[in-house]
């Protein structure tokens, strides 16, 4: 079996904001097509600034960026490359959305790529109902709630067909239901190839729905299989998240509890 291509490698990547600190240090990490990954770390730990170096939106005070195999650069058609191939979406809408109307937000991406009306308007279609909002393409975003705001942020974003969809806390703020509607939309979108990291605090989140996990803390990353990072006590201690909740429960009840990814069809009793 051939592993999948990597689609965004950071080698040895470190960064600072200007005169200040370093806030990541020596940074290794690659998404493959099609792999689901989780940033994991406390407030201020550098989830936002590694998301936007893994975009190609930051340029990385030292080491490198590679973007499906090219070195990213950092001029107007470096990120133009980079946004055709990565698509990331901010945590807080409002800094990503400057339509007048739904369809004219998420139209616009896929019209600043000279694409024909036709496929735009196919582009646009499938992106709001991936995202849910089909229905609500004529109103003004600035009308709609939080969590349709975070809807029409994503479907922005989903609309450049990207390969990797990178989310920056894309749960937060949103109430059960619609963060539970989030993670099937994220989870469809995976089964059709896209690659998905999330940045989040949620430890449940992370482990019912990525592979990989990526613990930030003191400026370095400790990344690994989600069931092997997410239950080293010690490291996630000191990064100051949770445990998640599965993998005690499976520990304690001696069994395997099914992650949400795994459930494709309902889990077969034991009894
Ligand atoms: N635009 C900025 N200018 C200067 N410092 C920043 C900027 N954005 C973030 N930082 C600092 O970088 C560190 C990491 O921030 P961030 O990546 O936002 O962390 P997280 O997303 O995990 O909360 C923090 O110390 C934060 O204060
Ligand atoms: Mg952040």
């Amino acid at each position: 079996m051939t592993a999948s291509p990597t689609l965004i490698a950071l080698d040895a990547v470190s960064y600072a904001y200007p005169h200040g600190p370093l806030v990541l240090h020596d940074v290794h990490l690659q998404v493959r097509r099609g792999s689901a990954m989780a940033l994991l770390g406390a407030n201020g730990s550098g989830k936002s600034t590694l998301m936007k170096l893994m975009a190609g939106a930051l340029q990385p005070r030292s080491g490198q960026v590679l973007i499906d195999a090219i070195p990213a650069t950092y001029n107007r058609s470096g990120r133009t490359r980079a946004r055709s191939l990565i698509q990331l979406v901010l945590q807080e809408p409002d800094d990503q959305i400057f339509g007048v109307s739904v369809r004219a937000d998420v139209s616009y991406g896929p019209t600043n790529q000279g694409l024909s009306e036709k496929e735009i308007a196919a582009r646009v279609d499938w992106a709001m109902e991936r995202a849910e909002i089909t229905d609500l393409a004529e109103r003004v975003p600035q009308q709609l709630s939080y969590g349709q705001r975070k809807r029409v942020s994503l479907a922005g974003a989903l609309a450049m067909r990207p390969q990797v969809l990178l989310l920056d806390e894309p749960t937060a703020g949103l109430d059960p239901a619609g963060a539970a509607q989030l993670v099937h939309t994220l989870a469809l979108l995976r089964q059709e190839g896209t690659a998905i990291v999330l940045s989040t605090h949620d430890v449940d989140l992370a482990y019912a729905f990525a592979d990989t996990a990526v613990v930030l803390h003191d400026g370095g990353v400790r990344t690994g299989a989600c069931g092997e990072i997410m239950t080293d006590a010690a490291l996630m201690e000191r990064a100051r998240l949770e445990l998640p909740w599965a993998p005690l429960v499976s520990r304690a009840l001696g069994r395997t509890v099914l992650r949400a990814v795994d459930v494709a069809a309902p889990p077969q009793t034991s009894e």
